[in-house]
């Protein structure tokens, strides 16, 4: 990781350009997008329906490789990054997708204990009363025991949330995160985020559209037709 203000370079890209399909199907999305998100960093970036912003995430989440250009991820160079490297970055990053978060064959309780990064370390009975104390926090207490098809919407996008902290990533990129929540939900998960990041230093990338969370963003940035701008 490069080092600048004392803080490093959890995720970066340099140059990257990103299209879909080929030929006349071609769809250039994103177009030579430069960034970073440092430890302890919380950026947000907002844009349009079809801007990118999923792309990105995906993109710099190691889920997907761009067209061109260069990405680092917890320093590791994602051009050579062999097998083992990309099981140690997925080991230490966590990804929210916008939808269809949970796994439906495990419980409320028994999805946020698969979080926990799969250590040697881990306590099985630790791991469950930390899953069972965030649960609480984040208002489903009562629901451990539930199925995912016994929640809505909003209720199972917490429940990933709750998964997506439990493991004490040093990277989180979650697309939407608060979509699907109420106000006060939302605060409540954007206030976890912001515990993660100032506790553990955990680097944060989020896309919103949720103007009531802007204020926890150390950052933010703004997709506009594929190109990338600093807001303020
Ligand atoms: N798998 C795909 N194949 C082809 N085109 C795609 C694919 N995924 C996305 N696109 C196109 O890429 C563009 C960017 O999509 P993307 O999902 O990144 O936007 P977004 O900013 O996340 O939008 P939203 O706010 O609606 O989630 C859109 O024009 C979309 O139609
Ligand atoms: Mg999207």
């Amino acid at each position: 990781m490069t080092s600048d203000e004392g803080r490093a370079v959890v995720v970066e890209a340099r140059g990257l350009n990103h299209s879909y399909g080929t030929g006349q199907r071609k769809v250039d999305v994103l177009f030579d997008i430069d960034m970073e998100v440092r430890e302890g960093e919380i950026v947000i970036v907002t844009g349009p329906s079809g801007s990118g912003k999923t792309t990105l995430l995906t993109i710099l989440g190691t889920m997907r490789r761009p067209t061109e250009g260069h990405v680092r991820v917890l320093g590791y160079d994602m051009l050579n990054a062999t097998p083992s490297d990309i099981e140690v970055i997925r080991g230490r990053l966590r990804f929210l997708f916008q939808r269809r978060n949970l796994l439906t064959s495990l419980n409320v309780l028994q999805n946020v204990v698969a979080g926990v990064a799969m250590t040697p370390l881990t306590n099985p009975a630790w791991d469950e009363t930390r899953s069972r104390h965030l649960l609480s926090l984040l208002g489903l207490g009562d629901k451990a025991d539930a199925w995912p098809d016994e929640l809505s919407g909003g209720q199972q996008q917490r429940v990933a949330v709750a998964r997506m902290l439990i493991g004490l990533p040093d990277l989180i990129i979650a697309d939407e995160p608060t979509s699907a929540l109420d106000r006060i939900a939302g605060r409540i998960v954007v206030d976890q985020l912001r515990e993660l990041a100032l506790k553990v230093r955990c680097a944060v990338l989020l896309s919103t559209h949720d103007e009531r969370i802007f204020d926890v963003a150390t950052r933010r940035l703004h997709i506009e037709d594929g190109r990338i701008y600093q807001v303020g």
